[in-house]
Formats: structure tokens, sequence, C-alpha cells
């Protein structure tokens, strides 16, 4: 027994299956490229200020997930419990608002948050995440939507739906935030002592309470699609109109609040509707004013973030391929030391010439290696001998017909580049 555990509500991603988050990711990227979004890199922690003025203090995510630490100059830092605030902190501590092709970003990584685990929820999973900032043209939205669902369908996923709302802006959120308060003021009582926080601060995060009572009461409450103003019901018919056009089927879901302070307007989620609890693959939205909230200029921006651990268990789901493990295309077998000295100095000419290739030390028999070379999965075995090393050649045999032929040193590597 090992000593040591991964620590709760993580895991590690072993050989046997880091080739199919490998898989997802390369998909990611190729439809980043298709849509020419750039990638952006940034810390895995953060100042927690950051966090808790975008994302807000009275949030979930903040409040009670956040891994929060102090560093031996006492400054406040987190582990990222998401990626949007960082990006945006970057966006404007870089001026990417002026430099060309940079307003368009993806990030891929791992967040943390302290929840309790279960399937689909871990304490340090990966994000795939895309931020659109800088203009608040409705079609912005629906790309950043359109980019998600393409990802979804590249994949090869089918049992996803999409759902999206307007929370509306400041504008309109006064109003429905009474609306709110009125609403739950006879349930006090009943809702939890975080709820009767969120209803002094920001009624809205009531909405989004995992508490089963206070769910129970959310559930009747008034819908934000009532108190939209002029604006935002313009720019929530545009979304569905462009989404229409794009050809991607949506419902509209007036119970999306999403559990970050900072959206306004559009929320979507993206929910597998096989996956048990722990259902959305990707959600996102437009956050209008969070440039401004972090000290930057007016810059409007929209975008998404899913999780790549629900994604691999909904294809696992759905039985879909998720690429093939790597295998060495040829396997070195030999026999004495003055082969041994050959074959590694052909070893790393194949390797170098591109062919992906495999040798033992610690195996000497040609019994051994041979069973070996089959274990691998390798398509040949190049077998040095003594006699070979004399004719200057090399046997090459293919271990999936049983083929053998000598062939010079000379042409091995073009020989089995050939095959
Ligand atoms: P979020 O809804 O908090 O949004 O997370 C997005 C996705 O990350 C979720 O839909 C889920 O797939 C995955 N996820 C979240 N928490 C966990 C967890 N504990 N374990 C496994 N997967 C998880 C955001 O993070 C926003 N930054 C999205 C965004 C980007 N909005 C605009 N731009």
């Amino acid at each position: 027994m090992s000593r040591y555990k991964v620590p709760r509500g993580t895991f590690d991603i072993l050989p046997a299956d880091s080739y199919k988050w490998q898989f997802v990711i390369d998909a990611f990227r190729e439809v980043a490229r298709e849509f020419n979004y750039k990638e952006i890199i940034t810390p895995i922690f953060e100042k927690s200020d950051l966090f808790e003025r975008s994302v807000g203090e009275l949030t979930d995510i903040v409040e009670k997930e956040m891994y929060k630490f102090e560093d031996k100059k006492g400054r406040i830092l987190a582990l990222r419990p998401e990626g949007t605030a960082p990006v945006v902190r970057s966006f404007i501590e870089n001026g990417l608002n002026l430099k060309p092709n940079s307003s368009k970003l993806y990030y891929l990584g791992p967040m943390f948050r302290y929840d309790r685990p279960q399937k689909g929820r871990y304490r340090q999973f990966y994000q795939f995440g895309i931020e659109n900032i800088g203009s608040n043209d409705s079609y912005n939205d629906a790309e950043v939507i359109g980019f998600a669902n393409m990802f979804l369908s590249k994949l090869g996923l089918k049992n996803f739906e999409l759902q999206i709302n307007s929370i509306g802006c400041k504008n309109c959120t006064k109003d429905y935030d009474n609306a709110l308060k009125e609403y739950f003021a006879p349930f006090k009582n009943d809702l939890c002592s975080d709820c009767n926080k969120r209803l002094e601060k920001n009624p809205k995060r009531v909405l989004d309470c995992k508490v089963k009572t206070c769910k129970v009461i959310a559930g009747k409450a008034p819908s934000m699609l009532d108190y939209l103003d002029e604006d935002c019901t313009t720019n929530f018919n545009k979304v569905q109109q462009y989404l229409t056009a794009m050809g991607i089927p949506f419902k509209v879901n007036p119970k999306i609040v999403r559990g970050l302070d900072y959206y306004s307007q559009t929320a979507f989620e993206f929910i597998d509707t096989n996956l048990g609890a722990q259902n959305t693959l990707i959600g996102g939205g437009r956050y209008d004013t969070l440039a401004e909230q972090l000290g930057g200029k007016n810059m409007p921006g929209v975008g998404f973030a899913g999780g790549f651990e629900r994604l691999l268990l909904s294809m696992g789901e759905e039985k879909l391929s998720l690429g093939k493990q790597q295998i060495p295309k040829a396997y070195l077998v030999t026999l004495g030391d003055e082969a041994r000295i050959a074959g590694i100095k052909l070893l790393m000419e194949l390797r170098k010439n591109g062919i992906s290739s495999e040798f033992d030390p610690d195996k000497t028999s040609m019994n051994a290696q041979m069973k070996a070379a089959n274990k691998t999965g390798a398509k040949f075995a190049l077998i040095l001998g003594e006699d070979e090393l004399e004719s200057d050649k090399v046997i090459l045999k293919n271990l999936e017909n049983g083929e053998q032929k000598d062939v010079n040193i000379s042409d091995i590597i073009q020989t089995i580049k050939d095959k």
C-alpha cells in the first residue's frame, strides 16, 4: 500500500487515460483555430481580491470554495477558481485592447474549488474556456455559443441541450431585485442563513442556492425575462436570431442565473441530458461591466468555460471514440554487447527521424525481447545480432504478419518510413 494518496477531490491522469485528454484538448485547439481565438496562459494563483471583486463575495465559489492563503510576505492569494477574471485582469494589464489579434482568447488549465467531491465535481478540475473582449455586439454572444456548440459536435456528442437566458443589466436588475425581495420576504424564516444575507445584498444569488428548501422556494420566484428593459430585450432577441441563422437549436430557460456575479444580459449553459446531478458541460455569458470593475476601461465581453472531466464522462456514456494510445512503431532487439552499441546508435537515428522506437535494456535474451516487442504493440522488431553487424544489416520483422527480411542498416529508416 502506498503511504500517500492524492488529496481528496483530485485524481491522477494515468497513461491509460492521458491520451483521451489529449484528444479532447486537440479538438478544442482545432475549433479555436477555426474561430481565430488565440491562447492565453495566466498564473494558477492571483490576488484573492481579484475573485472577490469579480466573481462576487456572496457567491459560493468565493465565500465557501476558494483556496485562499497567505504567502510569506503576507499577500492574500487564491488558487484560481475560474479563468475569466484572470483573463480580464491580464487583458487590462497588458493593454490587449490595443494589440492586433488579442481580443479573442482561449485558455486551458486547472481550476480549484473546495466543494464536496462527487461524480463530475472535483476540487481540482480542468477547464477549457474562451473570452471575447471589447465588443457588445450580440453577434459575439452567438459566436461564443457557436464555438461551444461546434466543439461538442466535433467530439460526436449528441445528448446535449443549449439553454439560454438574459439576466438583464444594472438598469433592469433594480426592479427585478425589488420583485425578488418582495417575493422572498414571507419565506425569510425558511431560507438558509446565507440566503438571508444574499436577500439583503444580492437577491439573485438566492436563485442559485444549493440548499433544498431554498431551491423549492426559488422555483416559483418571478422571472427575470419579465423585467428586461428595451435594450436587453432587443439584444436577447438578436442573440436568438443569430443562433437560428447559425442553425443552432436552443431553449430559453429563465431559471439560468449562473453562480458568478459578473454576468449581465446573455447567460447560457450546455446541459448533458443523460448525466446525473453535475450535468452542466459548459457555462458562460456576457460580462459587460467586469473590466471596469477591475479598474479598466469600458470593455464588454462574453465567454464560456467547461470542464474536461464532465466531457469525458459524457463521451464515455455515449460510447464515443476518444483517440488512440500511442504505440511505438519499432522495437529494437539486440544480442551481445557490440550489437547493443550499434543498436543504441540506430535507436537514436530512428527517433531523430520521427520513428517512435522502444528498447528495453533490462531484457537480454532473444525470447524475452521478442515477447516484450509484441506486448508494446510495435509494428516492427529490428533485430541486430553479431551476424547482422558483420554484414551491416538488420533483420526487419513485421510483428503483425510475421514476415521478415534483411535490410541494409543504411536503408532501414527509409524502409520503415515507406511502410
Ligand atoms: P462555471 O459555471 O463556474 O463558469 O464553470 C464552468 C464549467 O466548469 C462548469 O459548467 C463545469 O463543466 C466545470 N466545473 C465547474 N466546477 C467544477 C468542479 N468542481 N468539478 C468539475 N467541473 C467543474 C465559469 O467558470 C466561468 N468562468 C465561465 C465563463 C467564461 N463565463 C464567461 N466566460
